[in-house]
């Protein structure tokens, strides 16, 4: 289900293939998209996720990915062209999509971002796997990502998130740093005026997500707080049982500005936090019913 492309345990993020297993294709993993050899099939499988996501997006998706999406040259008839897709960006944000065949190393992952470079898997998902991916496809990386790439706050931010991620690995604290993507660009809701909205692309490029984490009374829904979140493990392997919602993106270009090395001095002193736990000094938006994981728990 949720294909990310930081898919990881908690304990080693992961952005892509096991670096170990695959002799990288050239020094940045990037290669040719080779738009051209898309078969007709493959085009008809963007083409029914395509449709069918942006049919349910409507209403649930934030009005920045909508625009992004509207302005990009993107829509259901073929796999985009990333070259198309970068001109249009590089306009808009200075962000380029590159090409890559999977997951990629971190360093190398966040290399890129911190050089607005967005590394997209040019593959795509076998029809009968429209619901379910291991590894981050071109559907996840293109139509969940690269909309909320044309909006400059986000755009910044995933930038500073790849400059972080560098200095993170260093430091020995990727874990903490990896919880702040995954709650943020891979799961994050947004609370707009006229309600809760989906930022993440982990969310919105899964039909089941999309609907669960709006309309289910399950997962919980608590204000973003950044310690709070770093110190949060997150599930990899199916729903959310918690979203964190943020006021508004531009809350985002503050996290641009801390100084993350005192933040990890201090969580690495608190206790894990579990998906599911709930703390008397979360802001609780809608406290969830946990109905959903205790059935699957209980199977
Ligand atoms: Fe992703």
């Amino acid at each position: 289900m949720n294909a990310n492309a930081a898919s990881a345990s908690t304990d080693k993020v992961k952005h892509g293939l096991a670096a170990a297993d695959a002799a990288p294709p050239s020094p940045d993993w990037t290669i040719d998209q080779g738009w051209a050899n898309y078969t007709a099939e493959e085009h008809a499988v963007w083409k029914t996720l395509f449709e069918r996501q942006t049919k349910l997006l409507a209403g649930r998706a934030c009005d920045a990915f909508v625009a992004g999406m509207r302005d990009l040259p993107m829509g259901p008839d073929e796999i985009p062209d990333f070259r198309k897709l970068s001109a249009v960006l590089m306009q808009q944000t200075g962000w380029q999509v590159v090409a890559v065949p999977g997951l990629v190393p971190d360093e190398v992952f966040f290399e890129h971002l911190a050089n607005r470079r967005f590394p997209a898997g040019n593959f795509i998902r076998k029809p009968h796997e429209l619901d379910y991916l291991e590894e981050p496809d071109v559907f996840h990386d293109v139509f969940g990502h690269v909309p909320m790439l044309m909006n400059p706050v986000f755009a910044d931010y995933i930038q500073a998130y790849g400059a972080g991620g560098l200095k993170a690995h260093r430091q020995g604290m990727l874990k903490n740093l990896a919880r702040v993507y995954w709650y943020t660009v891979e799961f994050g809701l947004v609370q707009q005026a006229d309600g809760l909205r989906i930022y993440g692309a982990g969310i919105a490029s899964s039909y089941t997500e999309s609907i669960f984490c709006l309309d289910d009374a399950s997962p919980n829904r608590i204000r973003f707080e950044l310690e709070r979140v770093m110190r949060t493990n997150y599930r990899i392997d199916d729903f959310q049982e918690v979203y964190f919602v943020l006021n508004n993106l531009e809350e985002l270009l503050e996290l641009d500005r801390i100084d993350f090395s005192p933040i990890y001095a201090r969580i690495q002193a608190q206790p894990e936090l579990q998906p599911g736990d709930v703390l008397d000094t979360d802001q609780v938006l809608h406290r969830g019913t946990a109905a959903y994981h205790s059935a699957k728990r209980h199977a």
